[in-house]
């Protein structure tokens, strides 16, 4: 019975392949992240990036259908990532997949990244409970959505600039820790003190965000002040952060009947992000999703799981590349 999906993810710095049964479960997924690759210049240099997706597709591959012990007859289509993300890195997905397709003689689904990661909090056992807002926050995307059930996504804000991630990685390289920034950044603010008053960009308006201003003035402050306190910059950085999260959550989940707030992407994984967003859901009655970082992050799994998606809404999108996908689209 061919009631498998083949994920294919590889849209930054993540090769990723997975398998995954009707149900969501998930029988295998490798996953071979760049991280280090990409430390040196404290952002993802894209032709690197598609270097190692080459050298690492058909190994990851492998291994994913290794570990799940099936043959490739069981595969009822390929899903794979067909954008936003790099060009470079999503082309040796996208033909990766179509090789596959072709020899197996299945479908190739080109699926919205943003609809994987949306998604993603049905993976691994912590099922959503639908309606549900989501809050996506990673380093390439800050993004509020709705959904009324798994199929149905509305957009309802989104960044008009800088991501969360970004932000933090821009001020961790500010403050001399290296890169990705969230980590330290957050145990650094622990340490400190939120007193300095950064801005909070359009806090008072709708459900959009903008961070790149409060990028700014963390680098103003430090150029003005030679021998600040780089834990209480840190420390009122994330205050900021979490006020703009925890207002615009707030004002998404008032204004749109949900059971459940789910909150995606890397940047999910901060301690002071999560404890803000569970006093906040705790106080509306609302149900807090946080997947596993594994599954938070990127990977293929999600693509799989919103590959039946696109099966059972009976849409197939072709596996060509596309950058500027937003949520709307399928
Ligand atoms: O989803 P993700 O792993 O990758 C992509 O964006 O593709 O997100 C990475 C981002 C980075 O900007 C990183 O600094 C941020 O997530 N991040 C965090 C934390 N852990 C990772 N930001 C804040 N606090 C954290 N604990
Ligand atoms: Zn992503």
């Amino acid at each position: 019975m061919r009631n498998l999906i083949l994920g294919i993810e590889s849209s930054c710095d993540d090769t990723a392949a997975a398998l995954v049964d009707t149900e969501g479960t998930i029988l295998a997924a490798a996953n071979v992240t760049q991280t280090e690759i990409h430390r040196p210049y404290g952002g993802v240099y894209p032709e690197l990036a598609s270097r190692a997706h080459v050298a690492e597709i058909l190994p990851t591959l492998d291994k994913a259908l290794a570990e799940a012990g099936v043959s490739p007859d069981r595969i009822r289509a390929v899903g794979v990532t067909r954008g936003p993300g790099l060009i470079g890195p999503l082309l040796v997905g996208l033909n990766t997949a179509a090789g596959l397709g072709l020899g197996w003689g299945v479908p190739v689904i080109g699926v919205n990244h943003l609809r994987g990661h949306l998604r993603s909090a049905d993976l691994g056992g912590s099922r959503v409970k639908y309606p549900a807002t989501i809050l996506l926050v990673s380093g390439g995307h800050t993004i509020l959505a709705y959904m009324e059930d798994p199929r149905f996504i509305r957009l309802l804000g989104a960044t008009r600039d800088d991501s969360v991630g970004e932000a933090y990685d821009k001020v961790g390289r500010m403050l001399g820790l290296g890169y990705p920034g969230g980590p330290p950044v957050d145990r650094l603010a622990k340490a400190g003190e939120s007193c300095i008053q950064f801005p909070r960009p359009m806090l008072n308006k709708g459900l959009d965000f903008s961070l790149s201003g409060l990028k700014s003035a963390v680098s103003r402050y430090l150029e003005s002040e030679p021998n600040a306190s780089y834990a209480n910059v840190a420390a009122s950085f994330v205050q900021a952060i979490v006020d703009l999260l925890a207002v615009k959550c707030r004002r998404a989940l008032m204004e749109n009947r949900s059971a459940s707030l789910v909150i995606v992407g890397g940047v999910a994984a901060s301690p002071q992000i999560r404890s803000a967003t569970a006093k906040l859901c705790a106080e509306l009655g609302v149900r807090l999703c946080l997947p596993p970082e594994r599954w938070a992050t990127d990977n293929a799994a999600m693509i799989a799981l919103a590959t039946w998606d696109y099966i059972r809404a009976n849409v197939h999108p072709r596996p060509v590349p596309n950058v500027r996908l937003s949520l709307v689209d399928y």
